[in-house]
């Protein structure tokens, strides 16, 4: 199978904090696999950002040293990352001074798309789209990328929004999920919109409950400070979970297009109901004192910030009246699983009079690792002695199915910012869908501040706290073995 890769426009692709975590981690390297893929044009241009007094030369070694750590060996080649490096640029810059950018607009084409990326604290937001207008080097095509946390609350956010509103059109403006970078996000949509096969089940007549489940290994470590003032609810659910809530939930859009997507995503975070007190299950990890403890990366020692949350959530429209979605998501947990298991009804009668064996039919879109999906169904168990279920999985891989090419499957990073470049919005977040997301988050923090409930601790390397098999154990269900 052959991939096509059609390169994007010519850009001025400018990277505020382009000398920070994200953008060594990350961007660079992204930049690089799409520049290996063909997919940027000879000549467009990268052009770092930040504080420090860095030459081109010094700009372009750190790079290099990024791409050296971040991207896989069989993709180092050195010629062609020396010709990557000349496309790279440095401009040490003032966000909130004055400093720098008259140099930065120097630098800027009329005749390609520029775009300006803000790897920056949110508090920075405001000034950098301040100063690149007031500076004349965004024009009225230009557009801005911003990062993750969009604010932490519904005012907070809504101030954001109205800060780059000052200077930028919402067309302009491409809020990152990273999620909905991932490959596997979007074959959701393909999966649904693609196939006659699913899309007549998906309603609360045949399904009878959702799991969404992202689990991770790593704990809080570094980011101590970021994280307990942020939280599970914060850094994962009302932004990454609620993504695929709604890509689950929402109804097909009329056309694969920016505003269509999102006006359906939209109605669904609309109809999300209050999440009611006992339908919430926070969680600490607790290693028995030391390193290996929450709290020993948090500046409070008495922090009740949970690194783990599970929440029974209902999405009150025709389609999913009665169908609750289950969400997880913590920290230092048992695997690295992300996946969405979608678990169908029983059938309306059996014929079998003996139906040992019967499980209902789930379909699991594994998001990472092993990226793929599938389908339990039920057959006949082999044999003589009359009719016995069991379930068998119909499996696909995507490394299988893919081949060589699942490679070459762009990170969510890089295919993200190959969409800026395109001007295509659809995998981002709207100003009013961040909005929305936070007016449903909000009440659900204030309602566990207010009782001063605290989590439950948890060992890392489990499944989570105890509570949270309960919340599904009563009601009959279960959650999947993380693994
Ligand atoms: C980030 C969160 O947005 O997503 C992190 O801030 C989390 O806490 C990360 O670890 C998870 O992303 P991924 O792509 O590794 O699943």
């Amino acid at each position: 199978m052959v991939s096509r890769v059609i390169p994007v426009e010519p850009f001025d692709l400018v990277i505020f904090g382009g000398t920070g975590d994200l953008a060594r981690r990350k961007i660079f390297p992204g930049l690089y696999r799409r520049f290996l893929a063909g997919q940027m044009t000879a000549d467009s241009r990268i052009i770092g950002a930040a504080r420090a007094e860095l030459s081109d030369d010094d700009f372009r070694a750190m790079v290099a040293t990024s791409i050296a750590e971040y991207v896989s060996e069989s993709r180092q080649d050195s010629a062609m990352i020396a010709e990557f490096l000349t496309r790279l640029h440095y401009v040490a810059i003032d966000a909130t001074g004055a400093g720098g950018w008259a140099a930065l607009k120097d630098l800027m084409r009329d005749d390609v798309v520029r775009a300006f990326y803000f790897s920056v604290a949110p508090s920075l937001f405001g000034d950098i789209a301040l100063r690149l207008n007031q500076h004349g080097v965004a024009d009225a095509k230009s557009r801005i990328v911003v990062e993750k946390p969009f604010g932490r609350d519904l005012a907070s956010a809504q101030a954001l929004n109205a800060t780059l509103a000052l200077h930028f059109d919402e067309t302009q403006i491409y809020r990152i999920d990273h999620y909905l970078g991932k490959e596997t996000v979007q074959n959701l949509m393909a999966v649904r919109f693609a196939n006659i096969l699913f899309e007549p089940l998906w309603k609360a007549e045949y399904v009878d409950h959702v799991q969404i489940t992202v689990a991770e290994t790593v704990g809080v470590e570094g980011r101590g400070a970021y994280y307990d003032k942020s939280g599970a609810m914060r850094d994962m659910v009302q932004n990454h979970m609620m993504q695929l809530l709604c890509l689950i939930a929402m109804e097909p859009p009329y056309h694969f297009d920016p505003n269509a997507v999102r006006d359906e995503k939209l109605k669904v975070i609309r109809a999300l109901d209050p999440v009611r007190p006992q339908d919430i299950v926070r969680g600490q990890y607790l290693a028995g004192g030391g390193q290996g403890d929450y709290l020993a990366h948090s500046e409070n020692p008495h922090s009740t910030t949970e690194s783990y949350i599970a929440l029974r959530v209902h999405v009150s429209n025709w389609r999913w009246k009665g169908t609750p979605f289950y969400l997880r998501t913590g920290k230092r947990l048992r695997a690295r699983a992300s996946e969405i298991a979608i678990t169908f009804r029983e059938p309306p009668h059996s014929i079998f009079d003996d139906a040992q064996g019967w499980r209902e039919n789930v379909l699991v879109i594994r998001l990472q690792p092993d990226e793929g999906m599938h389908l339990k169904v039920m057959i006949k168990e082999p044999g003589p002695g009359g009719m016995r279920l069991m379930q068998v999985p119909l499996d696909m891989s995507f490394a299988d199915a893919l081949g060589d090419d699942h490679d070459d499957v762009p990170d969510a990073y890089e295919r993200l910012i190959m969409d800026v470049i395109r001007g295509n919005q659809t995998l981002f977040m709207r100003g009013d869908e961040v909005e929305a997301a936070w007016a449903w988050t909000d009440p659900i923090i204030e309602g566990w501040t207010a009782r001063g409930d605290k989590p439950q601790s948890y060992d890392p390397g489990t499944s989570g706290p105890e509570d949270a098999l309960m919340l599904m154990h009563r009601d009959g269900r279960r959650w999947r073995e993380i693994k």
